[in-house]
């Protein structure tokens, strides 16, 4: 694994998200009252950038279909999306926001 910086921290407005692509993954950061979220841009259901669509709590709503996600556990909430996205673990350190991924994505 290695840790791969994602974005600076004051770059994501609290309340605000941002889509931020590395290599071919796309990663949707979240910053719900200062605590921040990360999880796969894409929907489950089908191919939808989920940071097109809005924030509610701590969930996405998906721009498509309208299911919504928990930005804590990834679950779908609703359908038509029935599978959870991927949750990455945020590291915060220096201002910068990071994430540990494999080594063949970086
Ligand atoms: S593409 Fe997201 S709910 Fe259908």
């Amino acid at each position: 694994m290695s840790k791969v910086k994602l974005a600076n921290l004051e770059d994501i407005s609290i309340g605000d998200m941002k889509q931020i692509s590395l290599k071919n993954y796309n990663y949707l950061i979240a910053n719900i009252d200062g605590q921040i979220f990360i999880v796969d841009d894409l929907c489950t259901h089908e191919d939808a950038e989920l940071t097109m669509g809005c924030l509610k709590g701590k969930t996405v709503k998906c721009p498509l279909h309208g299911s919504y996600f928990d930005l804590v556990t990834g679950e779908a909430l609703n359908e038509p999306a029935d599978e959870p996205i991927k949750v990455h673990h945020p590291i915060i350190e220096n201002g910068q926001i990071y994430i540990n991924v494999k080594e063949d994505v970086v």
